[in-house]
């Protein structure tokens, strides 16, 4: 019987150390664009009153972003399944508070297709005209997000733009 079960325990180490290694999982969350969206995290406050048009004030997303957990699995974060790369960045209602300089790191996801930052408060940021370096950018959502200008220059992108 023991020896059934320390048998059973071998198989199924060896089947786990196969299976980590099958070449089809997922690729994982680029580490330069893990680090670039840990940077713009920390750029901002959690502030409660940031996000006041989201229904329940919203909800901090970025507290489970965790450097120890692939961030292709963080809140608001979705990969390109093929590269890894991030290709949606969802934070609506997020409770962020303050500046987008243009300098940010989020000008580093450049394979963004999705941004939504609906409801936090930039607090009358300019809009960097750094978005265009996100070549494939279709949809960006800045409703709500408490920014000062909002005149986009862009010739090869589609963008659906609302702001009130
Ligand atoms: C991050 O995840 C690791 C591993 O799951 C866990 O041990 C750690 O407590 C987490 N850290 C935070 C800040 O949540
Ligand atoms: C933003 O654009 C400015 C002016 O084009 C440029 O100097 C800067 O390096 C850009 N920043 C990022 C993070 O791409
Ligand atoms: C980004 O730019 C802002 C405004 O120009 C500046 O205050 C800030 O120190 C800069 N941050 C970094 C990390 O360079
Ligand atoms: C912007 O995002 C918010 C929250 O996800 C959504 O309710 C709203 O409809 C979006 N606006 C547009 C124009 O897509």
């Amino acid at each position: 019987m023991g020896c059934h079960r320390i048998l059973l325990r071998l198989l199924c180490f060896l089947f786990f150390l196969h299976s980590s290694s099958l070449p089809f999982a997922s690729p994982l969350c680029p580490p330069v664009q893990r680090d670039a969206l840990l940077l713009f995290k920390n750029s901002f406050l959690l502030n409660r009153m940031a996000s006041d048009s989201c229904d329940w004030y919203g909800h901090p997303k970025t507290n489970s972003w965790n450097k120890s957990v692939d961030c292709c699995s963080w809140e608001g974060v979705t990969c390109d399944s093929v590269t890894g790369n991030i290709v949606d960045l969802d934070l609506a209602c997020s409770r962020l508070r303050g500046a987008l300089h243009s300098n940010s790191s989020l000008f580093l996801l450049r394979h963004l297709q999705n941004l939504n930052l609906f409801g936090n408060n930039f607090i009358g940021s300019r809009i960097p005209p750094n978005l265009s370096v996100f070549a494939e950018l279709t949809h960006l959502n800045l409703s709500g997000s408490s920014f000062a200008g909002w005149k986009i220059q862009s010739s090869q992108c589609l963008f659906r733009i609302s702001q009130h």
